[in-house]
Formats: C-alpha cells, structure tokens, sequence
C-alpha cells in the first residue's frame, strides 16, 4: 500500500462525519417507526438505557480498535491478533454493510424522489386515501424506485470515490448543520399544531408495565443501526483517527447528538400523527404516507415537505457514505484496486442486492421470508440479528482476547485521560456479552 493512511483534517471534521454516519434514516425513518410500533413512552425508555449500558461503551471499543488497527476492518483484527480468526468479525461486517446498503439505498430513493413529488405539487391538497394511493403506486411500479435507489447510490459512490477528506469529510461538514436547522424549523412546526400534546405525552411517558422481550430486542437492535455501531463503520472512521484524539469525550459526544436527534425525529412526528388522528403503529410507510398529510394541511407544506424530505435524504446520504467506505476500504486494500474501481464494484453489488428489496413492495410482495416482505427481512436479519451479534463478538474480542489494559494505553496517549476505564472495562468483560447473549437468544427463540 503507498503512503501513510488517511487521516481526518480536523476533530470537528471527524465527529461531523462520524455524527453524519449516525444520524440517518435510522433516526428519522426507523425511530420514529419503532416508537409507534412498540406502544409510545416504553421504547424511549429502554433505548436510552442500551445506549448507556451497551452503546457508548462499544463505540469507545470500536474507535480504539480502529486507530489502534489503522486499516480496514479485516485486518484491524488481524494486526491486533494476528494467530487467531478473529478478522471473520470483519468479514461478517463487509457481509451485513452490502445488505444494509441495499435496503437503505431503496428507502432513500423513496426520501429523494418525495423531494420531487413534494416540488411539484403533488401532495398539495392530498387526503388519506390519496397519500396513500400515491406512496404505494409509486412503491409497486416496476421501475420507477429502482431509479431513485439507483440514483442514491450513485450520488454515495461519487461522494466515497473522493476519498477521506475531499469526500467525506467535506460532505459531512457542510451538510449536517444545514440538517439541524431544518429539523428545528420542523420542530416549531409539528409542535405548535392542534391536538400535538397528546402526541407529545404518548411519545415521552414510559409506561413500564409494557415492557416485554420484543420492545427490548426491538431497541438493542434500533440502537446499533442508530449508532451505526457492529459493522464496521466506527471502526473505520477510528482509523482515520489522530493519536491525540479523545475517544471516551468524542463517543459520548456522537452518541448523544444521535440520540438527541432520534428524539427530534420522534417530536416532530408522533405529536403530528396524533394531530392528525393518525395511526402510529403503520410501520415502515409512517413517515412515507403520514407527513405528506401533515404537509397538505399547513400552509406553505409543499415547502416543508420538500424541505423534510431533503434534509432525511441528506441524512441518509451520510451514513450510506460511512456504510460504502467500509466496504470500499476493505476491497481497496484486500484486492488490491484503486479506491475508485472498488468503489464501482460495490455500489454495483449493493444494487444488485437491493432489486429484491424494492420489488418487495411490488411485484414480488407475495414473497416472503420468514413471513416477512424482503425488505422487512433484511431489516430484521441486519439490524436485530447480525449487528447485535457482531457487537457481542467484537466486546468478547475488546474484554478477553485484546484486553481492556491494552485498550487503555490506546486511548490515554498525548494526555488523554480515561477516568472511567474501570465500570467501563466490567461492561466490556460481564455486562455487555451476557446482556447480548441473553437479548439475542431469548429473543429470537420467542
Ligand atoms: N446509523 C445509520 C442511520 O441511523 C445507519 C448505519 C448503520 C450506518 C450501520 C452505518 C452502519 O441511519
């Protein structure tokens, strides 16, 4: 390999982009969507306490893997352990990034195409029953998302194509704060509707006794794909990662603007959908049917639909980029190619393996797996099973195999101090694999 590895510009460059890699689709698409499902107040509740309990801790893991391993995925387990296979967490997280990739990729296409469709009116005076009507008509031709999706993707590998910190880095910097203003001005809007209240004390009261195994594998799994952790991702950004860098200070930062927008996402929609006298539990279309009504409905909405499905494009053009780079940077350096002929290949690849996902919703809806539409099925086994599962190999690899000690002499260099580095090394060592285990295998058997 020629040169020294990439590194970011800048701290603010790499928690833009690393909080660019976070917030996504997940916490604007998929949040708001579990939180319908799984019953309001309950599931905010329960995410938050993954996220402190399982979360933070593995992203302080996997940047210190990263910068400790300077490469891409399969190798950094390889250098840190060169005699056993514990570079087959990397490969698994090449696997689950390409399946990922393909249904995010449909589901952004839908975002950048409502850009359109809210542009030109469509949705201007649109009823139920019409919004409805557009979204599956749209979502069932055979030809017209694939064209979206294939768009996404382009516009992702163009940006990876250019590398560290032309590419990514600039992207993430100059897009993430136009991202916060939009969400605020949406904000302001949703929540100064009628009826926003009831939406608000549904979404915000945990009712405890609701609690079950479903609504905790549901939230372990958002709380992964939120924080774009157990593929790779972190990992990578960490290995562009300077030395001096504070990875505890920068983890809780990311994780907590992550989290703050999921929030955000959940205030402007669920108080909207009760305004409205909506159903919350609609599932993956929430976003897709509802909003357009919530946009009808208020003055000047083709602006604020158009401007919302911007910004979720935005969003979700971020963490496709973080998601494309793990894989480009592991095809780099394994075979050998140049970035931009890697890049090709998998954006090629991620294509390919979204068409099922997007006929799912037409043509092939009759297909299931597992009683789930494709799309819903990869969303499942990526999110809830394979993500989770890497996460608990990559704390079994953190507490027993690397060590916690060594760990610590990765993160405290140039001063840097770690003052938490014990509970933090009981929940890499006790906590999270037996949580993880426990959460896994009780849930998928139920
Ligand atoms: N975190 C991103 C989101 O919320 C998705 C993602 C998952 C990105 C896994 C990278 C890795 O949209």
């Amino acid at each position: 390999m020629a040169g020294p590895r990439e590194k970011w510009n800048s701290r603010l460059g790499f928690i833009m982009a690393t909080v660019g890699s976070a917030i996504g689709l997940g916490n604007i698409w998929r949040f708001p969507t579990a939180v319908g499902q799984s019953g309001g107040g309950v599931f905010l509740f329960i995410y938050l306490l993954i996220i402190l309990i399982i979360g933070i801790p593995l992203m302080i893991g996997e940047l210190t893997i990263g910068r400790r391993g300077q490469s891409n995925i399969v190798n950094v387990f390889k250098k840190i352990k060169p005699t056993r296979p514990w570079w087959l967490i990397g490969v698994l997280g090449v696997v689950t990034g390409l399946i990922i990739l393909s249904f995010y990729s449909v589901i952004a296409g839908w975002s950048l195409s409502y850009i359109y469709k809210f542009s030109s009116g469509l949705f201007r005076t649109a009823e139920a029953a019409q919004a409805e009507e557009i979204f599956s008509s749209f979502v069932s031709h055979p030809w017209l998302p694939l064209f979206w999706q294939m768009l996404f993707i382009i516009l992702t590998a163009a940006i990876v194509i250019k590398g560290i910190r032309r590419g990514i880095e600039k992207a993430s910097t100059t897009l993430m704060p136009l991202m916060f203003i939009l969400l605020f001005l949406l904000l302001f809007r949703s929540l100064t509707l009628e009826g926003a209240v009831t939406g608000l004390w549904w979404f915000l009261k945990p009712d405890l006794s609701a609690v079950n195994l479903g609504i905790i594998l549901g939230a372990l799994g958002q709380v992964f794909f939120s924080l774009s952790l157990g593929m790779g991702a972190i990992i990578t950004y960490g290995s562009y990662l300077s030395r001096d860098d504070n990875i505890p200070e920068s983890s809780f930062i990311i994780s907590s603007l992550d989290l703050g927008i999921a929030v955000l996402a959940g205030l402007i929609i669920i108080p909207a959908v009760f305004a409205f006298d909506l159903e919350p539990g609609t599932g993956p279309p929430l976003i897709f049917i509802t909003l357009p009504l919530v946009f009808a409905a208020i003055p000047a909405g083709d602006l604020f639909g158009a401007l919302f499905f911007l910004l979720l494009s935005i969003a979700a053009l971020t963490s496709a980029i973080s998601i494309l780079e793990v894989v480009v940077a592991t095809f780099k350096d394994i075979f050998q190619q140049t970035r931009k002929k890697s890049s090709v290949i998998a954006a090629f690849l991620v294509f390919l393996l979204g068409v099922p996902s997007s006929l799912s919703m037409g043509i092939l809806d009759d297909f299931l797996l597992l009683g789930f539409p494709f799309l819903e099925f990869v969303d499942f086994l990526s999110a809830i099973i394979l993500l989770p599962l890497i996460g608990l190999l990559t704390a079994l690899f953190l507490g027993w195999v690397w060590t916690p000690e060594k760990s610590l002499v990765e993160i405290e260099q140039h001063g840097v101090r770690f003052k938490l580095w014990k509970p933090w090394s009981v929940i890499l060592k006790y906590i999270l694999p037996l949580a993880l285990a426990y959460i896994l295998i009780s849930g998928i058997a139920a």
